[in-house]
């Protein structure tokens, strides 16, 4: 069964009205457990929206989702808040981190609304960080850490609670090269480890990392193949 199921999907942003935007033109594709997969494209063909879609922050307007086999039209919305802080990590291109809370601070919140009690909270976090290289930097702010330390905090609070899918939204479209290489490794490596990581990117070297590249444009998929490379050997190697 695959872990995600896309039947026909469509998005239509403002339907019928004369700012009508059909972002997403009847998409089809299953990615299964343990999978990297790339998505692809310039900006504007529909991958940020088909992530939500796929992260359930967001409904198509037809088509059908199914996350682990279940159609998520048929969740509640407790059920579908519950799917979205338990089975899916979230990592966004701006980090979204908060400014005033330390590096541990950021990684704990989430697991505070999850109702996990202080000293397991806290050391979920430290072991976060310490996987993502960040163990030197448990209380530092944002301001006081480099755009790719942040990015690691960001991963580090989506993997806490080891999500079995992590969704990554351009993670590295605001760092430098060095940096965008150690975040793209630190997914190559929970891909490893067994989490299945979607990516969104209009990069395609960053792409590259992934094993399976699904290109989009247009809101229609145009190519979807297989990386020669096989998963868990380094890009540029
Ligand atoms: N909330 C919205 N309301 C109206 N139109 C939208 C909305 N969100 C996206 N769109 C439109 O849908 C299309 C697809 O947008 P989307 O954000 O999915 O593209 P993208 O591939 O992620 O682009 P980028 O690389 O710039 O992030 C675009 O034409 C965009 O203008
Ligand atoms: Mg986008």
């Amino acid at each position: 069964m695959a872990l995600i199921e896309m039947n026909g999907i469509y998005k239509v942003y403002h339907p019928g009205e004369e700012n009508e935007v059909r972002a997403l033109n009847g998409v089809s594709l299953q990615i299964h457990r343990g999978e990297f997969v790339a998505v692809l494209g310039t900006s504007g063909s529909g991958k940020s929206t088909m992530m939500n879609i796929m992260g359930c922050l967001d409904v198509p307007t037809a088509g059908e989702y199914l996350l682990g086999g279940t159609n998520v039209k048929e969740l509640s919305d407790n059920q579908l808040s519950r799917v979205r802080s338990l089975a899916i990590g979230f990592i966004f291109q701006g980090y979204n981190l908060i400014k005033d809370l330390t590096a541990l601070e950021n990684v704990e919140l989430p697991l505070i609304y999850r109702n996990i009690g202080k000293s397991r909270r806290r050391k979920m976090a430290q072991e976060a960080l310490a996987a993502v290289g960040l163990s030197g930097r448990l209380h530092h702010r944002p301001s006081e850490m480099s755009g790719g330390q942040q990015q690691r905090v960001a991963i580090a609070r989506a993997i806490s609670t080891a999500p079995p899918i992590v969704m990554a939204d351009e993670p590295t479209g605001n760092l430098d090269t060095a940096s965008s290489i150690e975040i793209m490794e630190l997914l190559g490596e929970l891909n490893r480890q067994g989490t299945t990581v979607i990516l969104i990117t209009h990069d395609i070297e960053t792409a590259e990392y992934a094993s399976r590249i699904i290109e989009l444009r247009d809101g229609r998929i145009i190519r979807d193949h297989l990386q020669q490379r096989p998963a868990g050997e380094e890009a540029g190697a």
